[in-house]
């Protein structure tokens, strides 16, 4: 039995929605994305929720939103996906990367403010994981220094802190739908925010700067005429992804709760292990289990990390790594000239992480042959 790293759940809702969109003719963005942008808002509890074609392209929206300019800098963590800087370089602007908590994984928060400079415009903190950061402490930095919060929420659907629904605690929020997510819509994603003068600004540049809703000029109400604003994107979902997004939004919680319950037996199976250790949950918040992240502990095995996953790769579990620290990249180490050694703590995780298996469809069956092989590996390599 070959365990994949993710496998999609696929229902006849998101099927029916599918052929539904198809069958209505509208291929592009209509009445089912509207549809889409009202219940995400409603479920979030956002004013505004504005759909595109990926996370990337919402968190370059929210940056374009807030008036970012060349030389300005934005605060990022050093572990994160390519995209969470990759936007504020769009701008010819910097990212500044902070190192993480060994612990969560996510930004330490207590080594933000002594990088931020009278250039620094914003921090993006990312939910590594699914797990909210300490959203009231970087809201409490941002006050102080007057910089606005987008939250990297590419992870973190749905997800909580402090009991309340990631979605509306910061200056917008950024959420993806790419096929791996827990919302899924093969690509996608979706900004939300309680600003009105973002939204509509967010509204008209993902759509080439034309002027509020033209994308209506073909439908029986819409006119023809348009007026372009700005020199805009194309950033605008389908129909056809907003009918995934609506049958998945269905069933979120239900395959959240299906991924809680994996890392619950997970948790279960390794606490009692020397060679690995479980993900370390903050008690103020509830994640939505995007990953499961086991650390090795290096003391008590032979092997590293890549040879353990290589061993697990042998045993048909699939797994990987999230993610590469941003300074090891040719492209931020030649722009930033930084040095591994800045972030301890991110090169300490980076040596130690590996995520596993887990999706809403995984079986108990799978689960337990996952906790099977991983021991098998620690037993057989013990030092
Ligand atoms: C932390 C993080 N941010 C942003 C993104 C980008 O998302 P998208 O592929 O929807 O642009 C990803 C994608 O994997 C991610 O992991």
């Amino acid at each position: 039995m070959k365990i994949p790293f993710h496998k999609v759940d696929i229902t006849g809702q998101e099927i029916k929605g599918v052929i539904r969109a198809v069958k209505s003719g509208w291929w592009t963005m209509g009445p089912k994305t509207i549809e889409f942008e009202r219940r995400f808002r409603n479920y979030v509890g956002s004013k505004h929720a504005i759909a595109v074609n990926s996370c990337t392209a919402a968190m370059h929206l929210a940056l374009d939103a807030i008036g970012l300019k060349e030389g300005d800098e934005v605060i990022v963590p050093a572990i994160t996906f390519t995209a969470t800087a990759e936007v504020v370089c769009y701008f010819k602007a910097k990212p500044i990367l902070i190192d993480i908590r060994r612990d969560t994984l996510n930004i330490d928060v207590s080594k933000i403010e002594s990088k931020i400079t009278s250039k620094t415009k914003a921090i993006i903190p990312v939910h590594y994981g699914g797990q909210p950061v300490d959203l009231d402490m970087i809201k409490k930095i941002a006050k102080k220094h007057n910089l606005f919060v987008i939250e990297d929420a590419a992870h973190a659907l749905p997800a909580w802190y402090k009991n309340k629904k990631i979605g509306t605690l910061s200056d917008m929020t950024c959420f993806s739908f790419y096929v791996t997510k827990t919302l899924a819509t093969g690509e996608g994603g979706m900004i939300t925010t309680n600003n009105k003068r973002w939204a509509d600004k967010m509204k008209i540049m993902r759509l080439h700067g034309m002027n509020k809703d033209a994308w209506k000029r073909y439908s029986k109400t819409g006119v023809w005429f348009y007026d372009v604003m700005e020199a805009g994107f194309k950033y605008n979902t389908t129909d056809i992804n907003a009918a995934l997004g609506l049958a998945q939004l269905k069933r979120l919680e239900t395959m959240w709760r299906k991924r809680k319950r994996i890392a619950r037996r997970y948790s279960e199976a390794f606490k009692s292990i020397d060679g690995v250790a479980c993900p370390t949950i903050d008690d103020y918040t509830e994640t939505s289990w995007h990953l499961y992240v086991i650390k090795l502990n290096l003391d008590s095995l032979k092997i590293g990390r890549n040879l353990f996953i290589k061993e697990l790769g042998k045993r048909g579990i699939s797994s990987s790594v999230h993610f590469i620290p941003l300074y090891k990249h040719t492209f931020y180490k030649n722009l930033l000239r930084i040095r591994s050694s800045q972030f301890p703590e991110s090169e300490y995780a980076y040596k130690r992480i590996i995520s596993l298996p887990i999706y809403p469809s995984m079986g108990q069956e799978e689960v337990d042959r996952v906790i099977w092989e991983v021991k098998d590996v620690v037993e057989k390599n013990k030092k």
